[in-house]
């Protein structure tokens, strides 16, 4: 039976995730691919450390180059994470000749269609499946059973950490610095959970799957990010009483004339949604197509085996293809330009909540500028004498703008919240 060798750059919790998945399941690989799959080496920057710890059956390696030249090796795995040095090995490694498989997010929001650009010029693959909610095959979903398919719109959880800590406030009762720190406890959060909390991971996968969903690439810097860090106990109580949870949404959404908005934050989603029920560090895709109606993907975002599962699904991929000699799928094709809805077509629905200092009055005054702009307000939710809680219609984002800038200059009444409503 031939034998297919794998290559390691870095070993830690993904490939440690990857090795266990390939050794464990080696009977049903070899069966089912007709061939055997076996790592052979490993890039590691710290091997005594490595060789005191861990079980092995595969040769630690300190120099890229070492790979590289072994004619034996065919794909190499990049799991090391970072940026630029990443960049490099992935580019030398295709320069190589030989396949990539990767996890890394940060690169492939940056540099995917670089990178995927010089694969596809020398006929090798480029996957990174675990890239995006780690155990949910959602890239190699959109590749294969929605390549047909025109999809209106792309609404994710896919940032574990984000949502467990909204999870523990809304289930708790816990504070956000409380719920953070359960997060650092349980191991849902690292040491620095900067980029998680403020949403640039979301960001970045975002980017990923706008590029398969959407055949668009986005720039993190064209994207709407907020932030889950000023999310208070009182917002979930009052978003909680008109019937909805605050969620951390990652949103794509498709206008009739094939304009993208993409945004990224704290957004309402209705108590009786598929949605709210994704809690604790769990991952969701939920899209919404032409053809397949309501579709939602539910998983693990992280875990060694749970993303290891993935690595290894996209070694098999393109396994397969070698074994069979066939063309190396390309992950997307489909591209069409950068076109981002403008501010006066992003239609949204809002949560508010109003600060008012004579209640009538203020609330007679802010109707009638809904109405000037349009959109009622629903659900008017009176709390104690000052607070007023209320729904808007939907609107354009830049009435919505123009409209803030209005209540905010009149005496009075102001605007202690308002949280977006997940899109249609
Ligand atoms: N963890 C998850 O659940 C998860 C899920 C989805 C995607 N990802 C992505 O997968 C990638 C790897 O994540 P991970 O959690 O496995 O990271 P990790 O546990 O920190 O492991 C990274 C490994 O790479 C090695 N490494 C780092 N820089 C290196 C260098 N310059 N030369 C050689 N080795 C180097 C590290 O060695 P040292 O031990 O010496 O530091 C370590 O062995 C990241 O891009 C991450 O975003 C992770």
């Amino acid at each position: 039976m031939e034998t297919i060798y794998i290559a390691f750059l870095g070993f830690g919790t993904v490939a440690s995730g990857t090795y266990q998945v390939l050794k464990q399941q080696e009977e049903k690989i070899a069966t089912s691919m007709a061939c055997q799959v076996q790592v052979k080496k490993a890039l590691l920057r710290n091997r005594g450390n490595y060789v005191k710890t861990a079980h092995h059956d595969f040769e630690l390696v300190d120099s890229l180059d070492a790979i590289l030249t072994d004619e034996s090796i065919t794909i190499v795995v990049e799991a090391m994470g970072g940026v630029d040095f990443a960049k490099d090995c992935i580019e030398a490694a295709l320069k190589a000749g030989k396949h990539v498989v990767t996890a890394n997010k940060i690169l492939m929001a940056q540099n995917g269609e670089e990178l995927t650009n010089l694969a596809q010029s020398q006929g090798l693959a480029l996957y990174y499946e675990a890239a995006v909610a780690g155990g949910i095959p959602i890239l190699e979903s959109l590749r294969t059973s929605f390549r047909a398919e025109g999809l209106h719109s792309l609404s994710g959880i896919i940032n574990g950490t984000s949502n467990y800590i909204l999870s523990e406030m809304t289930d708790q009762g816990l504070s956000f610095e409380e719920a953070l720190q359960a997060a650092k406890d349980k191991g849902f959060a690292e040491t620095d959970p900067t980029n998680d909390i403020d949403g640039l991971d979301a960001a970045r996968k975002l980017a990923i799957l706008c590029r398969l969903a959407f055949g668009m690439t986005i720039p993190l810097d064209k994207m709407a990010i907020r932030g889950i860090d000023h999310v208070t106990s009182e917002d979930i109580k009052n978003t909680s009483t008109l019937g909805y949870l605050i969620k951390p949404l990652a949103t794509a959404i498709l206008d009739d004339d094939g304009a993208l908005s993409v945004q990224v934050g704290p957004s309402l989603v209705p108590k009786n949604h598929q949605l709210a029920t994704v809690t604790g560090p769990m991952n969701a895709i939920y899209t919404r197509g032409w053809a397949s109606g309501e579709v939602m993907f539910y998983g693990p975002g992280t875990g060694a085996l749970p993303t290891g599962n993935m690595v290894v699904a996209d070694i098999l991929k393109i396994v397969d293809a070698l074994v069979h000699q066939e063309h190396i799928p390309a992950l997307s094709r489909y591209h069409v330009p950068l076109n981002l809805s403008a501010a006066d077509r992003e239609i949204f629905a809002n949560f508010y909540h109003f600060k008012l200092l004579d209640r009538d009055k203020g609330l007679f005054k802010l109707t009638a500028l809904f109405e000037k702009y349009g959109a009622s307000l629903n659900q008017l939710t009176p709390i104690g004498r000052h607070h007023v809680l209320a729904i808007s219609q939907a609107m354009t984002w830049q009435d919505s703008k123009e409209l803030i800038a209005e209540i905010e200059n009149i005496d009075g009444i102001s605007i202690d919240r308002i949280y977006p409503i997940l899109g249609q």
